[in-house]
């Protein structure tokens, strides 16, 4: 009766592991970013230029009512985290935020202006970079382990998600102005090698930290963001920009290869959405969209309008422009970029009823 003493044999080891496991943490997610990512950190920002905290931001969102975001709906990651079965971590500025609330949704630690350079986004004042976001985490660490204790806050910070969402702005509110010293200490290849040099060491403090399971979003063509548009002689996209974007594409997968194999059992991985977004833009009707050249909310003929306000003009079909305002995408064109990425990554399903470690399920969506 070998089969009966095999099967009792799994029934003790599977009884003493619940017994010695017993609390089971869910797995939730980090994220860390810019304004794309963004769910609120700016509005405790009470100094920061950089806000989505007035009307018609959020317009498309539960109530309605500004909630931090810089669009119209929900963001990349809202929407990659939903399919994933994940929940959405609220931001860590928002003050409700307690040890079981991060144990239940993870934390979002993004900031609208912020860089993956320190230097990055200045001008707004107050904006979290990616070395603060990091150090916030830490101290979310400490906060966790006091709460549940270091073996298994080790386990809760393992078994996480993570996202790293950065880049825009180091070019657009940063090496592309013409204003900050970076503009003038590096030249196109050297400013990418920087970006990379200090997103690789970043990286390695995250899985220092505990990350495993980690995804960086690339960049889109943000020479074409309405406000480049605007900003060039013929209102055509900076060609300039778009190939900064495709050489730190380029770079960041290279990194992220060499990163991957290098990290004890780490998936850290790189995915961009360029090449679908960049097609929406040429042919937005082969999509569905009907404008892809200016902002759904606009003032007037006042551009760039810089910032959506109240006193704004709003398009007539949101789900038809690519673009809410100068910089940021619209919901739907969120949900066509997340839907590539989603492609991209492999679709890393989550199931919470599930015992811990979830094996990345390979599947990919369909649409
Ligand atoms: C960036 O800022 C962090 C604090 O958020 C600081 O610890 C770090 O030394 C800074 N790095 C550089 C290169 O300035
Ligand atoms: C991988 O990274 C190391 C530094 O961490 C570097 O020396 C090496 O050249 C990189 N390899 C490639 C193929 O980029
Ligand atoms: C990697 O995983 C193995 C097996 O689960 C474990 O023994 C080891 O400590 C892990 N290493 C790191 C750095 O996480
Ligand atoms: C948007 O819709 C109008 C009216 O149907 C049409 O004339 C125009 O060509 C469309 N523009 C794009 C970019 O699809
Ligand atoms: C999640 O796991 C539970 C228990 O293993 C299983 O019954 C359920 O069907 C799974 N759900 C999905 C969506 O995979």
């Amino acid at each position: 009766m070998k089969m009966a003493a095999a099967s009792l044999t799994i029934m003790i080891l599977t009884l003493v592991g619940i017994s010695i496991d017993g609390y089971h943490c869910k797995v939730v997610q980090f994220i860390f970013g810019d304004s794309l990512s963004d769910v609120g950190n700016n509005r405790y920002l009470s100094k920061s230029l950089a806000q989505a905290n007035l009307p018609w931001y959020g317009i498309d969102f539960g109530n309605g009512l500004p909630n931090g975001r810089f669009s119209n709906g929900r963001t990349v990651a809202d929407i990659i985290g939903d399919r994933t079965g994940l929940p959405r971590p609220p931001a860590f500025l928002d003050p409700s935020l307690t040890e079981d609330v991060i144990l239940d949704n993870g934390v979002n630690y993004a900031s609208g202006g912020g860089g993956i350079l320190n230097e990055t986004g200045g001008y707004f004042i107050q904006r979290l970079s990616l070395y603060k976001q990091i150090e916030l985490f830490q101290g979310t660490q400490q906060l966790i382990k006091n709460k549940i204790g270091t073996t298994e806050a080790e386990k809760f910070f393992q078994e996480a998600r993570y996202v790293v969402a950065l880049g825009s702005n180091d070019f657009i509110n940063n090496y592309l102005t013409g204003v900050y010293s970076d503009s003038w200490n590096y030249n196109d290849q050297s400013f990418i090698d920087y970006l990379m040099e200090t997103l690789g060491a970043q990286l390695k403090l995250l899985h220092s930290l505990g990350a495993r399971q980690l995804m960086v979003f690339g960049l889109g063509p943000m020479g074409c963001i309405p406000l480049q548009r605007v900003l060039s002689s013929d209102g055509n996209c900076q060609e300039r920009t778009n190939k900064l974007a495709l050489s730190f594409n380029q770079a960041g997968t290279k990194l992220l290869d060499n990163i991957s194999t290098k990290l004890a059992n780490a998936s850290f991985k790189f995915g961009d959405a360029y090449g679908v977004v960049n097609d929406v833009i040429t042919n937005p009707g082969n999509y569905g969209f009907n404008n892809s050249d200016s902002p759904c909310c606009s003032f007037g003929s006042i551009r760039p309008a810089l910032t959506c306000v109240p006193a704004s003009t709003l398009c007539e079909d949101r789900s038809k422009y690519v673009f809410w305002d100068e910089y940021h995408p619209s919901d739907s064109a969120n949900e066509l970029i997340a839907n590539e990425l989603i492609k991209k990554f492999g679709f890393m399903g989550v199931n919470q009823t599930e015992a811990p470690s979830p094996a990345p399920a390979a599947s990919q969506e369909g649409d």
